[in-house]
């Protein structure tokens, strides 16, 4: 696998570890990333700033289609321009965090975004993807699937961290997302039955990142 085709997909849900373990083991393949939680985020954005309520599924699928999506799959500064806009911050703030379950559940939304997660994935040829659905639906024929998770109390500390909301909010937070994403009818979080499974709760990046690159390169 040394520099032929590579598809490696990591699934899990918040706080797990994914976004982190997904691009260093990206730059340490040699491969490109992909991150479709800031796709769904991204559309997320565009329904906010058009002020589409997130109840009109026709208006919010309206606003996936029409919208020009610039997604950077480089692990070192993986960009995300919307319309033309640098999204980066915009997506990961308080605003879209708390909207995004209800965009990505909407069927015709994931629909669009799966199709463009496999025309990436077919260009890049050798890449790291993450998300909730890539081993089950976009890359089932992916070369290695991997499922992080982690206790809920390490998910929210780790959150937390990264934000300025206390661990007991972000643990609220994590796990109403947790039952949004993993219980609605269209593509939820799931761990694909021939997924490698590995928990991050007392395991530091570095070697979660050293475990997956072996099994890659065995
Ligand atoms: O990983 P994240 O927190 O950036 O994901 C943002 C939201 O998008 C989260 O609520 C789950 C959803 N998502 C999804 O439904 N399918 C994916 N492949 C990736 C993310």
């Amino acid at each position: 696998l040394a520099n032929g085709r590579c598809v490696v997909a990591v699934d899990g849900p918040s706080g797990s570890g994914k976004s982190t373990v997904s691009r260093r083991l990206a730059s340490a393949l040699d491969a490109q990333y992909l991150d479709t939680g800031a796709m769904y985020r991204a559309v997320t954005w565009a329904v906010l700033r058009y002020g589409v309520d997130l109840s009109d599924l026709e208006g919010i699928t309206k606003v996936a289609g029409e919208l020009d999506l610039a997604i950077g799959t480089d692990p070192t500064a993986p960009h995300v321009r919307a319309d033309g806009v640098d999204v980066d911050a915009d997506i990961r703030g308080p605003e879209v965090t708390a909207a995004v379950s209800a965009v990505a559940a909407v069927p015709a939304v994931r629909q669009l975004l799966v199709g463009q997660q496999r025309a990436l994935i077919e260009s890049a040829g050798r890449i790291v993807v993450e998300g909730r659905d890539i081993g089950a639906v976009v890359a089932p024929d992916a070369d290695l699937k991997v499922y992080l998770t982690a206790s809920a109390d390490a998910r929210a500390r780790r959150r937390s961290l990264e934000t300025t909301a206390s661990v007991d909010d972000t643990h609220a937070d994590l796990l109403r997302r947790d039952t949004l994403d993993s219980t609605r009818a269209a593509d939820p979080l799931q761990q694909a039955a021939d997924a490698v499974v590995l928990d991050t709760t007392a395991m530091g990046i570095d070697e979660a990142v050293a475990r997956l690159r072996a099994m890659v390169t065995a």
